[in-house]
Parts: C-alpha cells; sequence; structure tokens
C-alpha cells in the first residue's frame, strides 16, 4: 500500500505552552490535526474555566487560518478545586476533561494533588457528568524507583480510586508499561490510554546506552523493550481503549541541554509520518485510522472528523527539520531513529 486516506487525527495528549512558544509551535499540530486535548500545564496552571477560555481564545488566535482546528480544553485539578466550578465549565461547553497531576510527578505539577481524598468530591461529580479524567499515571514518591513509578501507580492509586468510583471515566495518559497496556485492555468501559508516537520507537537503551540523550527524555521515561512492544502491540491491535495522545511537550533546546533538562519531546511535526511508518512495519495500516482518528472521539463521546487526510508513502526518505526555531531559540524536533516514507499529502 502507498497511499492512505483517512479521518482528519485528533491528538489526546498535547502540550502547545503560551506565548512566544505557542505561537512557534501550534500549527505544527493545527496543520494534521482536527482536535487535540490541551494540557494545563502552565505556570501558573489552568485551573479556572475563565482560565481555560483566556487560554483557549490565545490558542485561537496562533491558529493558521487556512486550518480548521478545535483546542478541546481541560482544567488542571488541584486539592481546592470546587466541583461547581468543573460542573460550570462543562455545562458552558468550555472544559472536556480535567487533568490529573500527582503533585511533583512531572513538568509543573507542583500545583497538582498530593493527597487523593482532598479530590474525591470533585471526582464523584465528574462522575456523574461523565467528564474524563486524564490521569498522569505514576507516583512521585522518590521512594520509589522511576521505572516502576506507573506501574505502582496502577496498584496504590489508580485501581483503588476505580473500586471507589467505578463510573469516573478515565484516560490513562501515556501508558509506557505492558502492566499499564494490561490494566486497561482489561479494565472495562470506563478505561481507556493514550500512547504517544515516541514511546513507539525508543526504550530506555535510546536514552542512556552509548551516551546521553536529552531529547529522548520524557515522562513517563522510555521503559526497556519488551514494554515498548506492548505498545506497539496495544496501539496496532485495532482495540479501541488505545488511541493517539502526542503529548507532544516542546521545550528550549537551552532547557533540555543543561545538567538538569527538562522532560517532553516535540513530536507534532512529524508524528503522522512516525505512525504511519510503525502501523506499515507492523503490517497494521489498516488500524491506523483507528487509533488516529475514530478511538479518541469514541471514548470522549464525540463526533469523528468529517474531514480526510491522505499518506504518501514516498520512494525517497521525507526529511524533516531538526528544529523549530522561536524567538528565544530552538526547540528541537523528534528524531525516530530510522528514515521516514510516509507524508501526509498536502
Ligand atoms: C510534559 C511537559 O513538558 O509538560 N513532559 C513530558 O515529559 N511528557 C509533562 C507531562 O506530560 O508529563
Ligand atoms: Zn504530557
Amino acid at each position: 500500500m502507498t497511499r492512505l486516506t483517512i479521518r482528519r487525527p485528533d491528538d489526546w495528549h498535547l502540550h502547545l505552552r503560551d506565548g512566544a512558544l505557542l505561537g512557534a509551535v501550534i500549527n505544527d499540530s493545527a496543520r494534521h490535526f482536527g482536535r487535540a486535548i490541551i494540557m494545563p500545564n502552565l505556570v501558573p496552571p489552568v485551573i479556572t474555566g475563565d482560565d481555560a477560555v483566556a487560554y483557549r481564545d490565545r490558542i485561537l488566535d496562533c491558529v493558521d487560518p487556512n486550518y480548521d482546528f478545535t483546542p478541546l480544553m481541560t482544567l488542571y485539578l488541584t486539592e481546592t478545586t470546587k466541583a461547581d466550578d468543573v460542573t460550570s465549565a462543562v455545562k458552558a461547553g468550555i472544559i472536556y476533561a480535567v487533568k490529573l497531576y500527582p503533585a511533583g510527578a512531572t513538568t509543573n505539577s507542583a500545583s497538582g494533588v498530593r493527597d487523593l481524598d482532598k479530590v474525591l468530591p470533585v471526582l464523584e461529580t465528574m462522575a456523574d457528568l461523565g467528564l474524563p479524567l486524564c490521569v498522569h499515571g505514576e507516583v512521585a514518591d522518590p521512594q520509589v524507583d522511576i521505572f516502576d513509578r506507573e506501574a505502582v501507580f496502577i496498584q496504590t492509586v489508580l485501581d483503588p480510586l476505580r473500586r471507589r468510583i467505578p463510573k469516573l471515566r478515565i484516560v490513562l495518559e501515556h501508558v509506557t508499561t505492558s502492566d499499564g497496556v494490561d490494566y486497561v485492555r482489561t479494565g472495562g468501559a470506563n478505561i481507556a490510554a493514550t500512547i504517544t508516537t515516541h514511546h513507539l520507537f525508543i526504550n530506555r537503551n535510546h536514552i542512556l546506552a552509548g551516551g546521553i540523550r536529552p531529547h529522548y527524555y520524557c515522562l513517563p521515561v522510555a521503559k526497556r523493550e519488551s514494554h515498548r512492544r506492548a505498545l506497539i502491540a496495544a496501539a496496532t491491535s485495532g482495540d479501541s481503549s488505545f488511541f493517539l495522545g502526542t503529548d507532544s511537550a516542546p521545550h528550549l533546546d537551552s532547557a533540555k541541554l543543561t545538567s538538569c533538562g527538562c522532560a517532553g519531546i516535540y513530536t507534532s511535526p512529524n508524528t503522522l509520518s512516525c505512525l504511519a511508518h510503525v502501523f506499515d512495519v507492523e503490517d497494521a495500516l489498516h488500524h491506523l485510522e483507528g487509533f488516529t482518528s475514530v478511538h479518541g472521539p469514541k471514548f470522549y463521546c464525540l463526533p469523528v472528523n468529517k474531514a480526510q487526510i491522505t499518506l504518501v508513502k514516498k520512494i525517497e526518505p521525507v526529511i524533516y527539520p531538526q528544529s523549530r526555531n522561536t524567538d528565544e531559540g530552538p526547540v528541537t524536533i523528534f528524531d525516530c531513529g530510522t528514515p521516514l516514507y510516509w507524508a501526509v499529502e498536502v
């Protein structure tokens, strides 16, 4: 197969940042994606419905008018978030999910949740509303090895929470382990998982063997090869519990190439080429549309996009720039480590 037409994809987990960086990266998403769930971990975070409206407007101001792109806003859950505020933001059509960051788990998570009991009333209200909770699924406990933090989170936080509020609809964001894949696959209709582009390509050796590669550092950190294989199997299986959330997370190179570099990989520009490559290698191109364009809207109870895109397999590799320039310096684009032949036809 050398041509593939699919419904326009959506990105169910995206960091767009703000200010100059927002302006520099937004159209890499708007070019290919119809909608995206916008992560609220700005500084300060997007906490109220008013914050979300203001951020949505700043995003839309930067979208190239040739592109049809809708940002789906989320709220950052804090221990002081009020259930009524969430309800009114949903009823006003402002938000599509709430994001749970365990405090200290990742970039800009300091305002996140330390004590889950404090947010139970909000979570119960969300269960009644059918509003999805997007979860950063890692414990932040420094005693827990960083490679175990997702599996420990599932056992000690996620599963107990789901037993307490079975109706709560949860997306386990950027799943990185076979433990997470198994949990979601067998977890029933109220749980799903996003899978990133980069976790389908890199395992922990890519970050650490033969030299340290800061541009492959993200959270959750990539795990060993058997976990990467489990993610590929889940993504390409056609199982509607799994869908694309790129977790494209641009950071300035100056913030990554330093003695304590930031976590995050910028994948928006070449994500669809990368995904088509993986699905092609796995002989699963017939499941690409489900993963990028159908399973996500189904879980979020939204219609699929009407527009389509066409992917074309070229004879020569498709070359992407190494970085995007911003007023504050370059942002490196994900290098998946293998030539890419699929490109979105323009
Ligand atoms: C994200 C970021 O930079 O905001 N970083 C990352 O490594 N994925 C935060 C997150 O999603 O954990
Ligand atoms: Zn993220």
